[in-house]
Order: C-alpha cells, then sequence, then structure tokens
C-alpha cells in the first residue's frame, strides 16, 4: 500500500481511471440519487484495487460485459477525513460496473427543498466536490494526481432541467438508446412517466473535483459568443445577473491575452441560491457562483475573473495534491489580478492586492499556533481540508508569483507563464516540479529569491510587498485616523465603493468602542450595506464591541446566505473568546435554526468552529 495523496486511498501501484460513466437518477423526494458508475481503468488489473467512498451504499460491483459479480469489500471503519475504502479484487478486470445510491448526507450535495428556492414550487440540487467530495457522488479515485474523461446520464423530474461541467449533448426521454456506456440503476421508475433524461459528455480529462452539475428550475441568457448566464427561471437574479457579467467575453479576451487560448469551449456562469458555501467555483465550462456577488457595481467581474482563471491555471494545471493548494490558487490569484488590471485598471487591481495584504496578515494570526499553514507547501497528513482552508495559498501564493514578476520584469515574467501553462497542461504537478522549470528558465533566480524560504517557510517572507496606489494608501491612513476618532468626510468617500469600504473597515483596530461603531453606521448605514462584503465586515466590528444593536442584523445574515467567506468570520467572532455568554448561545441558537439551509460542507466547518470554541 503506497498511498499517492494524504486525502485520498489511492495506490500508486493501481491503474488510474481513465473514464468514468455515469448513470444517476436523482430522487428528490429521499434526497437519494441511484446510480450506476462504471470505471475504466489505463490498464487491466488483477489483485486488489482501492477507491475511495463516503456515504455511499455499494449494492454489486459486475464485469460489465458478463455481469459476473466481482468481490469487493467497503471498510467498516469510516476514516473522518477520507471516507470508506471500497477494495475491489480484480481479475484481469479493464473496467468494471459499481450499482450503489448516495445518502442525503452524501458531503458533496445540498438538496433544497421547494421553499428554500426562488420557484417554491420546485427542488434544486447541486454538487460541490472540491477538495475530497466527489467520492460522497461516485466512487472513484478522489485525487487531483489523476484526471478522467467522463459521461453523465442525469435522470431528472421533466419539470426540472440539468446543467454540467461538462457538454450538453441532449435532453431526451429515458426510454430512448443512449450514448453513455453505464447502464440504468436498477431501479423501477428509471423510465417512468413524468422523468427526463439530460445526457452530458466531458472529453477532456479533468481531476474528480471539478465534476459538478446542478439540477432545478433553470433559466439562462445570452451574455456573450460562448457565455449563458444560468440561474433559478423564477425571481429576479438571471436578470440581474446577465447584467453583472455582461463583461464576462472582454475578460475571456484578455485571459487568452496573457495566457494563451481558452481551451474549455465554452465559458458559462450558474448563478446558485445563496446556500451555495463558496464566492465562486471554477467547474469547467460552467463556473458555479454565488449570488450575493451580484451587487449592481460590476465588482462580482473580481470573482468571475478568478474563477476564469483557473481555466488556466488549476483546471489545465493541476495540484497533485492538496500539500500543494497554492499552485492552483496563488497562480490564479495572481491571474485575476491580471485580467482585473487589464479591464478595469491598475488602481482597482491595486485595492484586491491591498485587501488580499490585509487578509495574508490577518490569517498569520489565526495560524499562530499552527504554523504549518502559514506555509505554500504544506503537510496535509491527517488534516481535512475544508479545516484549514485560508487565504495563505491565495495572498502568499500571490505575493511569491508577483516577487519572482518584479525581479525578472513584467514582459519576461509574462513569456515565462505561457511557457509553464504550455509545458505542464492537463497535468497534475507539485511544488517541486514548479521550482525545478523555474531554475530552469530563469537560470540564476535562487541567487536573488530564497525559492525555499518563500515555498516551505513559515510566516511572510521580508521581501513579500504591501501594494503602492493612492487610493490604497489613502484608505489605510484614513482607517488609522479613525483611531485617533476622526471619521472619514462625506467628500472624502464620496466614490467610494463595496471595495473600498471593505478595505477601510479591514483596516480598522478590532478593539473599537461601541459608541463608535454606532457612530460612524448612523452615517455610513454600513450594517445596512447591500453588498455583503462591506455589511459582513462591519458586523465583525459589531460583534468584538458587543454592540447589541446589531445582533438582529447579524441572525438576519446568517440565515439569509451560506457562503463560508461570511458564515466562518460571523461564527467565529460570536464564540471566540471570554465573557461572551449571550454571543455564544445566540450562535448556537441561530445555528441550529440556520443548519439545514446550508451545505453540508458549511455545517461542517461551523461545527468545527464551535468544537474549537465552545
Ligand atoms: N476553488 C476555489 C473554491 C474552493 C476552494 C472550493 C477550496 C473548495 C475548496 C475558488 O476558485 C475560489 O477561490 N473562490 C473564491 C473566490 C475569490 C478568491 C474571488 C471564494 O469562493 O471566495
Ligand atoms: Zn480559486
Amino acid at each position: 500500500m503506497a498511498p499517492i495523496d494524504p486525502h485520498s486511498f489511492t495506490d500508486s501501484t493501481h491503474p488510474v481511471t481513465a473514464h468514468i460513466s455515469l448513470s444517476l437518477y436523482l430522487d428528490f423526494p429521499s434526497s437519494t440519487i441511484h446510480a450506476t458508475a462504471l470505471l475504466s481503468l489505463s490498464n487491466p488489473h488483477t489483485g486488489p484495487l482501492s477507491l475511495d467512498t463516503r456515504s455511499l451504499t455499494i449494492k454489486s460491483v459486475l464485469d460489465p460485459q458478463s455481469q459476473a459479480p466481482i468481490p469487493f469489500s467497503l471498510s467498516s471503519e469510516q476514516d473522518p477525513i477520507r471516507g470508506r475504502h471500497l477494495t475491489l479484487s480484480l481479475s484481469n478486470h479493464s473496467s468494471f460496473l459499481v450499482v450503489y445510491s448516495t445518502s442525503p448526507s452524501s458531503s458533496a450535495l445540498q438538496w433544497l427543498s421547494p421553499p428554500q428556492t426562488f420557484n417554491k414550487t420546485l427542488p434544486f440540487v447541486y454538487t460541490q466536490c472540491q477538495s475530497i467530495h466527489a467520492r460522497s457522488v461516485f466512487p472513484c479515485q478522489d485525487t487531483p494526481a489523476a484526471r478522467v474523461t467522463y459521461t453523465c446520464l442525469l435522470n431528472v423530474p421533466s419539470s426540472l432541467s440539468a446543467v454540467m461541467s461538462a457538454r450538453h449533448v441532449t435532453r431526451r426521454s429515458p426510454n430512448e438508446a443512449s450514448l453513455s456506456h453505464a447502464p440504468p440503476p436498477p431501479h423501477a421508475t428509471w423510465g417512468a412517466e413524468g422523468r427526463a433524461v439530460e445526457e452530458f459528455v466531458m472529453d477532456q480529462p479533468i481531476p474528480t473535483y471539478l465534476f459538478a452539475f446542478a439540477v432545478g428550475d433553470l433559466g439562462f441568457r445570452e451574455v456573450g459568443p460562448r457565455t449563458r448566464v444560468y440561474a433559478e427561471a423564477a425571481g429576479p437574479v438571471l436578470d440581474e445577473a446577465a447584467r453583472e457579467f455582461a463583461g464576462t467575453e472582454q475578460m475571456i479576451l484578455q485571459g487568452e491575452r496573457l495566457f494563451g487560448p481558452y481551451d474549455w469551449e465554452r465559458f458559462d456562469l450558474l448563478v446558485l441560491p445563496p446556500s451555495f458555501p463558496y464566492g465562486g467555483m471554477e467547474n469547467p465550462r460552467m463556473v458555479f457562483l454565488t449570488p450575493t456577488v451580484i451587487k449592481g457595481d460590476a465588482s462580482g467581474a473580481q470573482v468571475v475573473a478568478h474563477e476564469l482563471a483557473h481555466s488556466w491555471t488549476g483546471n489545465l494545471i493541476t495540484n497533485k495534491t492538496n500539500d500543494h493548494f497554492w499552485l492552483n490558487e496563488g497562480f490564479t490569484t495572481y491571474a485575476e489580478r491580471r485580467i482585473v488590471e487589464a479591464v478595469q485598471g491598475e488602481d482597482r487591481a491595486a485595492l484586491n492586492i491591498g485587501i488580499g495584504w490585509k487578509g495574508l496578515n490577518e490569517e498569520m494570526e489565526r495560524f499562530k499556533d499552527n504554523m504549518e499553514f502559514t506555509k505554500l507547501k504544506t503537510n496535509q497528513e491527517g488534516v481535512d481540508p475544508d479545516d484549514v482552508y485560508s487565504r495563505v495559498p491565495y495572498e502568499k501564493g500571490f505575493q511569491f508569483l508577483w516577487r519572482i514578476e518584479r525581479q525578472i520584469g513584467r514582459p519576461a515574467f509574462d513569456e515565462f507563464l505561457k511557457k509553464y501553462i504550455n509545458t505542464f497542461k492537463f497535468k497534475s504537478i507539485d511544488t517541486e516540479t514548479f521550482l525545478d522549470f523555474l531554475k530552469a528558465n530563469v537560470p540564476g533566480i535562487e541567487k536573488d529569491i530564497d525559492l525555499e524560504l518563500w515555498t516551505e517557510g513559515t510566516g511572510i517572507p521580508p521581501d513579500a510587498n504591501e501594494p503602492v496606489s493612492n487610493i490604497y494608501t489613502k484608505i489605510v491612513s484614513l482607517a488609522n485616523e479613525f483611531k485617533l476618532g476622526r471619521m472619514p468626510r462625506e467628500d472624502e468617500v464620496a466614490d467610494w465603493q463595496g471595495q473600498e469600504w471593505e478595505l477601510y473597515l479591514e483596516n480598522l483596530p478590532k478593539a473599537v468602542e461601541a459608541s463608535q461603531i454606532l457612530a460612524l453606521d448612523e452615517r455610513y448605514r454600513l450594517s445596512e450595506s447591500k453588498d455583503y462584503e462591506v455589511k459582513v465586515a462591519f458586523l465583525q466590528l459589531a460583534i468584538s464591541a458587543k454592540c447589541r444593536d446589531y445582533y438582529g442584523e447579524v441572525e438576519k445574515t446568517l440565515k439569509s446566505v451560506g457562503r463560508m467567506k461570511y458564515l466562518r468570520p460571523l461564527y467565529t467572532a460570536l464564540v471566540q473568546g471570554t465573557g461572551k455568554e449571550e454571543e455564544k448561545i445566540l450562535a448556537k441558537r441561530v445555528f441550529a435554526e440556520a443548519r439545514d439551509c446550508y451545505h453540508p460542507i458549511a455545517q461542517g466547518v461551523v461545527e468545527s468552529i464551535f468544537a474549537k470554541h465552545l
């Protein structure tokens, strides 16, 4: 047994899966998927083969030709991080069929009942597989070290439609013949009245964490030659989103200029219900987004720029394991800011760098007792990636690449990036591979930059940089003046948008008086901002100052969004520290009432915050 990834049971001596054909029957009343998965290996194999599963019931494993059963065993112990180890016993098999079903608690899936949707009469379901949740949808070698192509049939109620991170082939009646090689699951209702089959193909190899679908009452608007925006057809979101994301094609064109051709054909966007746990997820061909990015001021473009940038860094070149997650997020944060700079200008990019810089410094505080997670290359043996998710890989990774850019100059760095992408596309790599490539292509770089300190060291290296720009510097100094009791004047904030306020609030001292909080809000109404970045940054300060006037608003916020970027700081502010009895009771009550509306991943994250502080 030689594991290749601390988060997977995949064994280095076994062949990898090259292709997966899935048939999924979505049963909304029971929040269950009845399924078959046909896995094809790169080579025929005899002996044990290890797969990852979580919350799956394995009914049988069959030889796809003869239908003869293949012996298998599922570990009786559930590993708290990796899930259950499924071992098959193969005899020169190059493929096998697993008949299984998911459970309502499958961690990748959020099933929304009709009242939790805009439509109110139809249900909704979607996946979030990064980092290690694909195994709760289908059995697989759930490591980004391996890449698969797939086909997928989704059998859904005919009142709903489906989208995937794959090419849509057709929508048809369940009884028509299909492209997919996986037979329908042995479930009597596959061909029943009132069902439809949506068929998808992904013929570009992807790591399993990029598998994604969503099913609901979906509509779409065309916003560009290769971009549609999808969202629930009912409600205002679709039109608002079409407006917000009108500039997407411009960003794709800038991305292509900077990083080479866009390889994924379509770049569609799906706006999910408010419980979506992330800002965005770079599912190929179909990025998933939280509705909180729609603010009516085009700032949602930053999140789209980020997910778009993953099309090159992350989806083309993928981190081999989560230990090297910075290769995905650090490169993408760098690429995102180059796109933002090209379409929105240098000042906007500097503001984003400044918000990131502040965030990076805060994470140093969060991890002061666990410095491992202030490194770029981490050791995640025995660690749940959802528990240590932070801005470090994003912002320290960004700083590292920005440092290299400063060293060799932008033209040379741009050249280097294009070559890097071309060399490693459709591959999974680790930090060493990147460093070797860097040293080979930029001879002598290790004499100018301490590459080991940057990638293996803790904390922030001395040659990291705070951005310099007039507006950034102005905002930070205004925030410093607040400590001395000066509030910004109306004329000073007249043209501030959400990000300016966010930077301002994040630079205020953590311990401000309740009276100062109230005065600031009286003048600028930050607690009522429609921009959640602003509202949450303000509410965090209010909680720290025990300004109880705002607890109603805190509760409302925690009950209306499930994005972890907001849940994490608000719940943490409520429960951490001493003398916070009222706040702790509030946190527990709100979570008990809101829990069912959160995605399983977000539920887990709030529970681990409670476990740490309560
Ligand atoms: N890939 C991430 C989201 C993610 C990371 C999901 C780890 C699961 C595990 C995505 O690209 C991302 O970084 N989203 C950010 C967007 C932001 C940096 C613009 C988010 O959700 O906040
Ligand atoms: Zn990202």
